[in-house]
């Protein structure tokens, strides 16, 4: 067997599992992928990737000769000893994070003193040690475990990879940590060697405060429509504080995803399970929840009753450059609104497959100006550049009303006014 750096395992190969395979085949590790989806694996070995993810498919053409998939875990133990699980742990209905594909991959790894778990998926803190007694109660302490959090974004997963603004690494001792901390020294990012309870707790409590940083400005936009300030004024202000930094604080129609809602409510039911009621969180998720839903106030404030009124959707995804519509903001407007009695059409560049699955009662659109033909008003869901750069004279011509709800306060008010456009953003003036 190689050396602890030179080859890795990669267990999933969703959008962490593959940008992380791609990023240290890049980096010039042989990978071996592991994924429990068989059709996937084949698609990845004739060279298709299963996500849209802005400069993926290049990484992975381009370091294809280090790159392996395969469905039989043996395949990533026999070549590797460092394996990176990035399978899902998705919110199960009491709010806790769903570990059963962690714990397949747990019973799944033999007894070995030469193989390290990594784990990348967001796991609760406490985890770690929760598996490392298993292990020892199914006679397999001589596996190393290493806490090893992602913070990629979707969108730009790549770039944040390859330039990350730390790398976290928590472990107890032993060969892996360093193996770990080694692999990821080419990149020269800040490094945080810890303990496994507090790196698993520095990647929610990461999630947790840029979720509570969206929900308290979305909050001072509201405050900012009462008032007669503008939000994006403000934030402008504030981020300038060195203290605060200007980045998300972009007030808009909520945060969704695949990672957000879930951590936000899985730290709270993590810090309810241990006696602690967490209550900055409680308010996070309630204010994200009524900030997709004041939208519905806002057209019926123009268009009264919304029985028949036709409503476009401007993108699906839950933020440009995914496919992604995992807990996306349009899910919950798209179902008020037809609750309402309103007729629904919606473009989405990319995500329009994924949304089918999801969304139903709904025109999809084939392009901007199809959704919005003879629409009374017109909603900005998600900031696609392709979205934010339309022509808004061909807009009011298209549309039968004429109001644009800016739902990401992404677009110029004025060139929106221009055109003869109603302009109503979130909190702006
Ligand atoms: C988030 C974190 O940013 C990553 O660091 C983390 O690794 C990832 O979760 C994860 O845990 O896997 P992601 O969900 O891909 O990444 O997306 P973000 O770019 O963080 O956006 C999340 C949501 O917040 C989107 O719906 C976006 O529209 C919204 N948002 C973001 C705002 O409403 N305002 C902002 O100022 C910023």
């Amino acid at each position: 067997m190689s050396t602890a750096s030179d080859s890795i395992g990669v267990i999933g190969t969703g959008y962490v599992g593959l940008v992380t395979a791609a990023g240290f085949a890049e980096l010039g590790s042989e990978v071996w992928c592991v994924d429990i989806d068989a059709e996937k694996i084949e698609r990845l070995r004739r060279g298709e990737v299963p996500i849209y993810e802005p400069g993926l498919a290049e990484l992975l053409a381009r370091n294809s000769e280090r790159l392996h998939f395969s469905t039989d875990l043996a395949d990533a133990l026999e070549h590797a000893r460092l394996l990176f699980v990035a399978v899902g742990t998705p919110p199960t209905y009491s709010g806790d994070a769903d570990l059963s594909a962690v714990h397949a991959v747990v019973g799944a790894i033999p007894a070995s003193d030469e193989h390290a778990l990594v784990m990348k998926s967001t796991v609760p803190c406490g985890t770690g040690a929760s598996l490392q007694r298993v292990f020892a109660e199914s006679g397999k302490d001589g596996l190393g475990y290493v806490s090893c959090p992602e913070f990629l974004k979707e969108g730009s997963a790549v770039k944040d990879f390859l330039h990350p603004d730390r790398v976290v690494v928590g472990d107890e001792g032993g060969w892996a940590g360093d193996a770990v901390a080694e692999l990821y020294a080419p990149l020269k990012a800040p490094l945080v060697r810890t303990d496994v309870a507090s790196a698993e707790m520095v990647k929610l409590a990461s999630n947790a405060f840029l979720a509570t940083k969206i929900s308290f400005i979305n909050e001072i936009a509201n405050v900012c429509e009462e008032t007669g300030a503008d939000v994006v004024e403000v934030a402008r202000g504030m981020g300038l504080d060195d203290r605060i930094g200007a980045k998300f604080l972009q007030a808009g129609i909520g945060f969704g995803g695949s990672c957000f809602p879930k951590d936000v409510d899985a730290l709270k039911q993590l810090a309810g399970n241990s006696g602690y009621h967490f209550q900055l969180l409680t308010a996070v998720i309630e204010v994200n929840d009524l900030q997709k839903r004041r939208v519905i106030g806002k057209l019926q404030r123009h268009l009264g009753s919304l029985a028949g009124k036709r409503i476009a959707l401007l993108g699906l995804a839950f933020k440009p450059n995914t496919d992604d519509m995992r807990e996306a903001s349009s899910l919950v407007l798209s179902a008020r609104l037809q609750a309402d009695g309103a007729v629904v059409s919606a473009y989405d560049p990319i995500a329009e497959e994924q949304a089918r699955k999801l969304v139903s009662g709904i025109t999809f659109a084939a392009s901007p100006l199809q959704a919005l033909a003879d629409a009374d008003a017109a909603v900005l869901v998600t900031e696609w550049s392709e979205l934010v750069e339309l022509d808004w004279v061909g807009v009011a011509e298209a549309m039968s009303g004429n109001l644009l709800i800016d739902g990401r306060n992404a677009l110029d008010p004025a060139a929106v006014r221009a055109a003869g456009l109603i302009y109503e953003g979130i909190g702006r003036r």
